[in-house]
């Protein structure tokens, strides 16, 4: 039995400690939770009868074989490296984070350092066979339509405020994935995800697209290169606590932990 560390108790956090519960216990046990709001872990240490710590080091301190991100960017710059020190492997949902090139590259090397492993699960998109396929295969250019209602998009720090409109579709947004996590950093995190598996993030083009009435989020990805062209759509139900995530980003961390249990995994 492997044993997990959860940090971030919000509404992904919740859904992964559901699912492990619920589908792989045989495999897994959730050794500890932690949120920087104590009352969120609280509530879901009370719901999962797993343990919350009152501090980042102490759950860390348990050197769970895997620790789980579902937190923020901030979240996961604070814990990654010693986590890895620990002995841990990461699994993390704030992919943004690695488009900030220094940690990138350092968390790199240090895991490279440590033997460690951090695993990027597919969130709230898909593809990521075809992009890695294509990758070895040459060159590949990608780029991205992230479409939300506006209720989804509003409160990101580009929108400075401004409310979006209620009735006409609205393109508000168009640049790098680097550019587009600090625009959007709770929307765009399949952004950097796509394109940390294909050309980078300075290279990978993200449009924003604001759809009145939209009750779906869907992500258009495009890409072509070497290997011929592809185009993959996933609209998936916004969480029920948190329009701007997914519950599919959830799943994907449990199809993630089934893959490394299994005898036979899917990329
Ligand atoms: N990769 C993907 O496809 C994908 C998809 C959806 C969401 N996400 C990302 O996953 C993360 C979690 O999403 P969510 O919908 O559960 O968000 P949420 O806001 O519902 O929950 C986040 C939780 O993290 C806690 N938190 C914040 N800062 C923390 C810190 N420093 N240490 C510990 N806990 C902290 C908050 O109190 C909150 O309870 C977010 O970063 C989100 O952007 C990624």
């Amino acid at each position: 039995m492997k044993t997990v560390a959860l940090v971030g108790c919000g509404s992904l956090g919740g859904n992964i400690a559901g699912g492990i519960q619920g589908q792989l216990n045989r495999e897994y046990k959730i050794v500890g939770l932690y949120d920087s709001n104590p009352a969120a872990a609280l509530a879901l240490s009370r719901q999962t009868e797993c343990p919350a710590y009152g501090s980042l080091s102490a759950l860390l301190e348990l050197k769970a074989d895997y620790v789980i991100e579902a937190a923020t960017s901030g979240a996961l710059k604070e814990i990654a490296s010693q986590a890895l020190r620990n002995g841990s492997d990461l699994i993390v949902l704030s992919a943004g984070a690695f488009a900030d090139e220094g940690f990138a590259s350092g968390i790199r090397e240090e895991a490279g350092k440590l033997n460690r492993r951090i695993y990027i699960p597919s969130g709230a998109i898909g593809g990521f066979d075809i992009m890695q396929a294509a990758m070895a295969l040459g060159q590949v250019e990608a780029s991205i339509y992230n479409i939300k209602s506006p209720e989804a998009l509003e409160g990101a720090p580009y929108l400075k405020g401004r409310q979006l409109s209620r009735t006409e579709k609205e393109t508000i947004f168009t640049g790098n994935a680097r550019e587009a996590i600090e625009a959007f950093p709770k929307n765009v995190n399949v952004a950097v995800a796509l394109s940390l598996a294909t050309a980078g993030p300075e290279k990978t083009k993200v449009m924003v697209v604001s759809v009145p009435g939209s009750k779906m989020n869907t992500h258009r990805i495009e890409l072509a290169g070497d290997f011929g062209s592809a185009s993959i759509e996933i609209s998936s139900w916004p969480s029920l606590e948190n329009p701007k995530s997914s519950e599919i980003a959830a799943y994907s961390v449990i199809a993630k932990l089934k893959n490394l249990s299994s005898a036979i995994s899917f990329c």
